[in-house]
């Protein structure tokens, strides 16, 4: 079983300026390409909302890049940093420090520092379960069945089994991922039920039918991606889920996939990815700056930067 050893956090960051006088600090998101992001949308309005000297950019950074930019990070100007596709694993191998999630997970999407210290941080498996909550789920003793075995499959699995889930399936179209995934898992959550399958009806079926929750981890539905006007699993296999489950897509763009398109015509309770995304930048402010994230008003922002895509 895993321990619990994450990292006591002091309150308000001894990196943060306190005064609009202070130098300006920077804080960004870095991935490639990065034209997709919304986080500098709803993340600098959370710095002004507080009064706090911060400019969040969009920092493109091709993997070549990573190193250097990672030796800028630990001067006095930065704050901290979103990690994204494809340097989530590549800057967990490259800090100081991991959190317990972090560790758990293998991903760094959150960088605090700490008196020089690079610690890494994930806050994709918060986010979730924030949205999870919004959607009036408990993932205390639940089953279910997640679709994809990629970083955010991994970054859900672990929320979920960290949040006491009893039975976690993993269906992917690449089976071995899913069976890798799942073994990675097993090694530190020995008491949960965990199983690992094709993306395949015949694997999906049973475990749609004993599931209280779905959740696509997949990049099928989302826009401007290789399979954007598809749903991940067939409108008559979502039959075999019972009643009240809910299916949640982490994909947000759009904000109606196929796939919630097709469980909301069926009568099923859905959740989308927007909050998520939301929430786990939330909770990266709040790591950066100690002080309690304008959760609604980045939300706002959120759904502006979105409704102004669609
Ligand atoms: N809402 C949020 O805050 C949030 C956070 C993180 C991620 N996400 C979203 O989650 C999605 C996955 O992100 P990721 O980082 O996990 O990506 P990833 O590591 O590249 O994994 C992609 C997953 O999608 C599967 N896949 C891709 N094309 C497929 C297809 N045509 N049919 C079936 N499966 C397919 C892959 O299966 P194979 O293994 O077979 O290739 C893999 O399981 C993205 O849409 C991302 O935007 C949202």
């Amino acid at each position: 079983m895993i321990s619990n050893t994450s990292h006591p956090e002091p309150p308000v960051s001894s990196e943060l300026p306190r005064r609009s006088a202070d130098a300006v600090r920077f804080t960004a998101v870095i991935g490639y390409p990065l034209a997709h992001s919304i986080s500098p949308r709803f993340q600098q309005p959370a710095f002004d909302h507080l009064g706090l000297p911060v400019r969040y950019i969009a920092r493109e950074t091709p993997p070549e890049e990573l190193p250097a930019f990672l030796t800028e990070l630990r001067g006095p100007q930065w704050l901290g940093v979103n990690v994204t596709v494809p340097h989530k694993e590549a800057v967990a191998a490259a800090v100081d420090d991991l959190s317990t999630e972090a560790r758990l997970i293998g991903a760094v999407n959150t960088v605090r520092k700490e008196g020089g210290r690079l610690i890494g941080h994930n806050t994709d498996a918060a986010g979730f379960l924030r949205g999870l909550t919004d959607a009036a789920c408990d993932p205390q003793g639940v089953s279910a069945l997640i679709l994809g075995a990629g970083g955010a499959a991994r970054a859900v699995a672990v929320a979920l089994l960290q949040a006491g889930a009893r039975h976690v399936t993993v269906a992917n179209r690449t089976v071995s991922r899913a069976e890798r995934l799942v073994a990675n898992l097993a090694a530190s959550f020995d008491a949960a039920h965990l199983a690992a399958g094709p993306l395949q009806a015949e694997v999906v079926r049973p475990a749609l039918q004993g599931a209280e929750l779905v959740i696509n981890t997949t990049t099928v539905g989302m826009a401007h991606g290789p399979a954007a006007a598809a749903a991940p699993l067939a409108a008559a296999l979502l039959t075999s889920l019972p009643r009240d489950a809910l299916v949640y897509d982490l994909v947000y763009n759009p904000a109606e996939t196929p796939l919630l398109q097709a469980a909301r015509a069926q009568g099923y309770r859905t959740q989308g990815g927007l909050p998520m995304l939301i929430y786990q930048g939330a909770a990266s402010f709040e790591l950066w700056t100690g002080q309690p994230a304008p959760v609604e008003l980045m939300l706002a922002h959120g759904r502006q930067a979105m409704a102004e895509r669609e």
